[in-house]
């Protein structure tokens, strides 16, 4: 693509998402030399500006980052505005292909390469799709036309058909780029690495040595004004049935077939469906639900009796001979004590601990992924502790990636770079690498697993657990978790 034209869309570019976080990737793309040299961006969106005034909505978030204001002025200065007077404006794509074909033939590349960046609300995704695979699609032979979707894609199984069926009648699954960002986080992305390069993690992992496995999402905010959006979707479709979902299906598929080459990206999804369809949808049972205190007072949520769950802790099982019998809890919140995502697998105690140290404290093994902040492995260890005696004592042999990578003075004094989630993905996107995005048969198996349980608490009003900011949650949410099997309360 390098070598190639590219026009991206930002199709919603006033919008929320746009300023927070596509502007400022391609930024980032843009600043790390990633971009070729043949490139312009068009914002679309409803509202009546101009160029000047798009750049001027965005611009304050682009000087966040740590590039120059020249930097930022440069590439401010190839961001153009067009607007419509809806998304699926015919006219107004009409007059978006114009721009863009004076641009494209103003150029000598030999390819003219199309990315629409979709974001905006769901109820518009059918329409601007149509409206560009009309007016703006690419000609094959011209060059690619991608289109970055984000999620909610659905809101149950019911309505990601209907939604997947008008994307897909206008394009094809290799146009598709469905993004979950946690699969652009470094820690997810390390996981087949990880896992498959290592002989001690590739042995153990398994219901033979793994007692249980908590993947776990902190946030010390509530909804932030988000609530009329967040009080629609509630916690478990906000972070469970994507993030934690997608993490979950890295963490514990078999092996892909081929992790490099063009097979890689599919080989990769097979191995995450493969685990995904050996998941039973999940029952009320399994799901202790909290909302935080206050959470209705969001002047935002019209719904002051809502019963949307801002935490949900769920216990899953993944039957096939890897992991049966192994429960799997994936716990999400709002409005708690920290910020934190993390994977923790705990292992089984060692067979010989209870008679060599009787009566002593030999808690099992723990391998821990820290997604965030800092991310860091570690590995809950019993050592002798140090000194006269032979007493064990817990301790934790740990991979800090600051020090290790990302600290100016870091291995052979090479500061490893740390690009953040979206940047990747959409690098990834104009590399044509589908691996890291979601596929339609990932994303309708996540939604059977997630829609029962979702309706179940929609229509019989299930109410949850109170409680308070700045908390652990419910503590109704620990005992379950320590009821499943968990066998200390750690500060996961
Ligand atoms: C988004 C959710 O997808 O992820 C937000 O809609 C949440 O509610 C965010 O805050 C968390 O992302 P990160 O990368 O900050 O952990």
């Amino acid at each position: 693509y390098m070598t190639s034209c590219l026009s991206v869309v930002v199709v919603g570019a006033s919008g929320d998402l746009a300023k927070k976080k596509t502007f400022p990737s391609l930024l980032n793309l843009y600043a790390f030399d990633l971009l070729p040299k043949s490139f312009q961006i068009w914002g679309y969106a409803r509202s009546d500006i101009d160029s000047d005034g798009l750049r001027d909505r965005i611009r304050p978030y682009l000087l966040k980052l740590e590039h120059s204001a020249e930097v930022v002025e440069q590439f401010l200065s190839l961001v153009q505005y067009h607007s419509g007077k809806s998304y699926g404006d015919l006219d107004a794509f009409v007059g978006l292909k114009g721009r863009v074909e004076a641009f494209e033939n103003s150029k000598s590349e030999e390819k003219f390469n199309r990315l629409f960046y979709f974001a905006i609300p769901p109820n518009v995704f059918a329409e601007t799709a149509s409206a560009i695979k009309q007016t703006c699609m690419q000609e094959e032979v011209k060059g690619w036309t991608r289109l970055i979707v984000e999620k909610p894609f659905g809101r149950d199984l019911e309505s990601f058909e209907e939604l997947n069926t008008a994307l897909s009648s206008q394009f094809s699954e290799d146009h598709m780029y469905r993004i979950d960002h946690y699969l652009g986080k470094e820690m997810v992305q390390n996981l087949t690495v990880i896992r498959f390069s290592n002989m001690m993690f590739e042995r153990i992992w398994n219901a033979d040595n793994i007692q249980m496995v908590i993947l776990t999402f902190k946030e010390p905010f509530g909804t932030d004004g988000r609530g009329g959006y967040f009080d629609k979707f509630g916690i478990i479709r906000d972070i469970l049935q994507n993030h934690l979902l997608q993490v979950l299906t890295l963490l514990t598929c078999e092996s892909p077939t081929v992790a490099r080459g063009p097979r890689a990206g599919n080989a990769i999804r097979d191995a995450k469906v493969h685990v995904l369809n050996s998941i039973p949808p999940i029952e009320i049972e399994d799901c202790v639900l909290g909302q935080y205190e206050g959470y209705a007072d969001d002047p935002t949520i019209t719904n002051k009796d809502t019963n949307t769950p801002t935490f949900a802790a769920i216990r899953l099982k993944i039957n096939n001979p890897r992991w049966a019998g192994v429960p799997i809890i994936l716990k999400a919140g709002k409005a708690l004590n920290e910020r934190k995502a993390e994977m923790r697998l705990q292992l089984k105690s060692a067979p010989a601990a209870d008679y060599l140290f009787e009566g002593e404290d030999c808690p099992p093994n723990e391998i821990v992924f820290r997604m965030q902040p800092h991310e860091a492995i570690y590995l809950k260890t019993n050592v002798k502790k140090p000194g006269f005696g032979n007493k064990p004592v817990q301790s934790e042999m740990e991979l800090n990636y600051d020090t290790r990578f990302f600290a100016s003075d870091a291995q052979d004094g090479k500061k490893a770079c740390n690009p953040d989630a979206y940047t990747r993905l959409i690098l990834d996107v104009l590399n044509g690498d589908q691996g890291a995005f979601v596929r339609d048969d990932e994303l309708r198996r996540a939604w059977e697993i997630f829609t029962p349980i979702l309706h179940n608490i929609e229509n019989d009003n299930i109410r949850p657990f109170t409680y308070a900011q700045g908390s652990r949650g419910p503590v109704e949410a620990d005992e379950f978790i320590t009821k499943c099997g968990f066998s200390r309360n750690a500060n996961y």
